[in-house]
């Protein structure tokens, strides 16, 4: 197998972006990746995409986006696996350069959710729950993620102001990204007392309903320099795994089994640990995610996550900076495109190219991507190279 490093990287405004259509979002990012990359084809495509057909009645997505993108006859494909989309989008592509078959290739993730009524948006995200179980008796993601904050605060005293510690975290890096969806900042007072949408998550404590799109160009590692004009970051770890999809089946509620799994697998094939990490984007869709995502990590000890925020340790200059893009939260959550877009994120903090969001010296990044309430994920570390 060989070594694959990304070249180049473009992520589009997060938001309700009433001026672009689903197709005009994916080929601005994957225009946007070829030219930072400086490459002139393409071999092969993958695209992260959640649900285009309760979006946007759009399916079909690998060859609308190669013809859209001027790159018809080259090979499509169409990634799902809910909200961890893109990033699994990231490891198909790895290993599709990995194995020799392609030598350039481009990731992609889009998801246009604005364009229909915030009850149907909740309807389409709830299918990545288990609707035999979950979704037919009415329980929202809102929903689940609460089960599971209620279960953490229970067991190990996080509090709804740890909580809110992470919201205004993310907000705060998010003021500092001009593609961000909500960049204003925010405080621990205007968390706890904005709307409660399930209890005990406010309308602060959740990733919003975005529109956006981001893109990757993937090339052997060993042809940096030659395939393209830009520094090469290598993916030097990549694991991924699922867990049961509904939550009144795992073993423990306060635990993320997959994310701990997929993390192992990439750590090991890395040779890293998670002290040698210098900066990672997580998969905060709630603010209990991320304090969950952390400690499947191995960044702090089960339990002590949201001290840890509550610290300032996650805080770009604390001990690991977690989620500089502003998250999930801040910058948005467009399902698909999410995993790609914290790609982007770690590649450019890798490039030195973050600008006040630079963490300083960062050589070693992770990116954590998840599908539902864990039930698959995703883990991605690069190196610069
Ligand atoms: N963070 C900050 N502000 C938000 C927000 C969020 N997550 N979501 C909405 N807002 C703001 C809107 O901009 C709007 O502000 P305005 O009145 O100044 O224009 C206001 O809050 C109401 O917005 P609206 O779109 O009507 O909210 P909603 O009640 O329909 O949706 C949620 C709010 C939290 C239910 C929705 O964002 C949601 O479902 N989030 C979770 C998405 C999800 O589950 N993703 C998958 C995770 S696995």
């Amino acid at each position: 197998m060989r070594d694959v490093a990304i070249i180049g990287v473009h992520v589009t405004k997060c938001g309700e972006i009433w001026n672009k259509s689903f197709r005009d979002l994916f080929v601005e990012a994957g225009l946007g990746a070829i030219k930072d990359a400086g490459v002139d084809h393409i071999d092969s495509m993958y695209i992260g995409c959640m649900s285009g057909g309760l979006f946007v009645g759009q399916e079909h997505i690998g060859a609308l986006m190669a013809d859209y993108l001027g790159q018809a006859p080259v090979p499509a494909t169409r990634v799902e696996s809910a909200c961890a989309s893109g990033g699994v989008a990231l490891r198909t592509g790895m290993l599709d350069v990995a194995s020799g078959h392609s030598d350039i290739v481009l990731v992609g993730g889009v998801e246009k959710m604005t364009d229909i009524g915030g009850d149907e948006a909740t309807y389409a995200l709830a299918t990545a729950a288990d609707q035999e179980w979950e979704g037919f008796n009415g329980v929202t993601f809102p929903g689940l993620y609460a089960m599971m904050a209620v279960a953490h605060m229970h067991r190990y005293g996080t509090t709804p102001q740890q909580l809110a510690s992470v919201a205004v975290k993310n907000h705060d890096n998010g003021s500092l990204n001009p593609v961000a969806q909500f960049p204003m900042k925010i405080t621990i007072d205007a968390v706890l007392n904005s709307v409660l949408v399930a209890d005990p998550l406010h309308i602060l404590d959740c990733s919003p309903v975005t529109d956006g799109a981001a893109a990757a160009i993937l090339v052997p590692a060993d042809r940096v320099g030659k395939l393209g004009k830009k520094q090469g970051v290598k993916i030097i770890g990549s694991g991924h795994a699922t867990d049961t999809i509904a939550l009144h089946s795992r073993k423990d509620l306060c635990a993320l089994e997959a994310v701990s799994k997929s993390a192992a697998i990439a750590y090991a094939m890395a040779g890293k640990k998670p002290t040698d990490m210098d900066v990672c984007e997580v998969h905060d869709c709630f603010t209990i995610a991320e304090i969950m995502a952390m400690e499947a990590l191995g960044f702090f000890e089960k339990g002590k996550a949201g001290r840890a925020v509550e610290a300032g340790d996650t805080r770009i200059g604390g001990k690991i900076p977690i989620n500089t893009s502003g998250g999930l939260k801040s910058k948005g959550h467009p399902v698909g495109a999410s995993g790609v877009s914290q790609a982007v994120e770690i590649v450019e903090q890798l490039r030195g190219e973050s600008g006040a969001r630079q963490v300083k010296g960062a050589k070693v990044g992770m990116t954590q991507n998840m599908g539902g309430t864990g039930a698959s994920s995703v883990v991605h570390i690069m190196e610069a190279m």
